[in-house]
């Protein structure tokens, strides 16, 4: 058996457990049966570190073999804000599954709810298993936050949202995760490493729910696409954000510590790892919003990106004055897409192959 567990590191879990069923019931939801609640590992990552001052070493199997504390104290922090973001996404998801617009999308919203409790499962049996006392009273206090009370670490889960936003979410939101989660695969923890190529194929189900949303929403144009527009504004600052500032001394040291690998094939200043990696996500939001503006009547208005430096809360941009044409919803839009959402058809059906064509994502 691969993982470290002992008698008394499996009873801490089973605690873990105990509590996690504890929120469930809190929470009023019901795991989905055709998600298991389970730990789960790839087979195999490379066994060498590729990058970073460690790069040819081996990958760490347990915390002992970590070469200093503060390495131990970085990735212990990264695992527990990993571990969060998934827990706050189900308590953040949760006030949208009764007013889910068809039974598909409340099927598709609780799977995804149990999805992402499983990352945290994950998450939470790496700390318990792995750190000690530190480990399990950080996966006792991920159970503890509620992102309804404003408490999530990432700001991105406090938000509170409504169904035009939840499929902007998962598009947005849930890609960002998808990028994150692959630099991680790089981790030279290798018990961290192993949990993400599982962790990532769920992803891929959650990009196609929010994909296929806004499919569904432009195909449909109830929504208009200036309201539409201003929803996506807010959701893609805040996913700019999540990357962290454009210049960073935090994301260099993770990177020359071995802890998250450069996006794409490597970097040649590692101050910039956070700017590589959101001007890739910045060019796929760029393409996907070109493919959802085919759905738009050609004479209409169309969908744009978000510019970069709308809106943002970190880096070089934070707190400047915009003048570009970017807005953020307003309380009227908010009245009015409630409006909308009251009526039958403001966005078109979903089915599992939709009409308006499966994208490839998770494939
Ligand atoms: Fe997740
Ligand atoms: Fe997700």
């Amino acid at each position: 058996m691969r993982e470290l567990a002992t008698g008394a590191q499996r009873g801490a879990f089973d605690e873990w457990v105990d509590m996690m069923r504890e929120w469930h019931r809190e929470l009023d939801v019901i795991p989905d049966p055709a998600v298991t609640l389970t730990t789960k590992f790839a087979d195999s990552v490379p066994d060498e570190i590729g990058f970073g001052r460690y790069a040819g070493h081996r990958r760490w199997e347990r915390v002992a073999d970590i070469p200093a504390p503060a390495i131990k104290d970085e990735l212990l922090r990264l695992i527990v804000w990993q571990g969060d973001s998934e827990v706050r996404a189900v308590e953040q998801a949760r006030a949208l599954l009764d007013s889910a617009p068809t039974d598909h999308d409340r099927d598709r919203l609780a799977r995804h709810m149990t999805e992402e409790t499983r990352h945290g499962w994950q998450m939470a049996y790496l700390l318990v298993t792995h750190f000690g006392d530190e480990g399990r009273a950080a996966a006792r206090e991920l159970l503890e936050r509620r992102a309804t009370r404003g408490e999530a670490l990432l700001e991105m889960f406090n938000v509170r949202l409504n169904w035009v936003d939840v499929f902007s979410w998962h598009n947005w939101g849930d890609r960002v995760g998808k990028y994150q989660l692959t630099m991680f695969a790089g981790c030279a923890f290798a018990p961290f490493a192993r949990s993400i190529a599982p962790m990532l194929k769920e992803e891929g189900f959650h990009l196609v729910i929010g994909y296929q949303g806004m499919q569904r929403i432009c195909a449909a144009n109830r929504v208009p696409v200036e309201l539409h527009q201003r929803y996506i504004n807010r959701m893609l600052a805040i996913c700019y954000d999540a990357f962290g500032s454009e210049v960073s001394k935090r994301a260099q040291k993770i990177h020359d510590w071995g802890l998250k690998a450069p996006w794409g094939d490597g970097i040649d200043n590692p101050s910039h790892a956070n700017e590589q990696v959101r001007a890739a996500f910045i060019d796929e939001a760029r393409k996907l919003l070109g493919l959802l503006n085919r759905l738009l009547p050609e004479d209409g208005p169309h969908l744009y990106l978000t510019d970069p430096r709308f809106n943002r809360h970190n880096g070089p941009y934070a707190g400047q004055r915009w003048h570009g044409p970017e807005q953020l919803p307003t309380a009227e839009d908010e009245a009015a897409l409630l409006e909308i959402c009251k009526q039958a058809g403001w966005i078109a059906p979903g089915e599992k192959r939709s009409q308006l064509g499966e994208n490839r994502e998770g494939a």
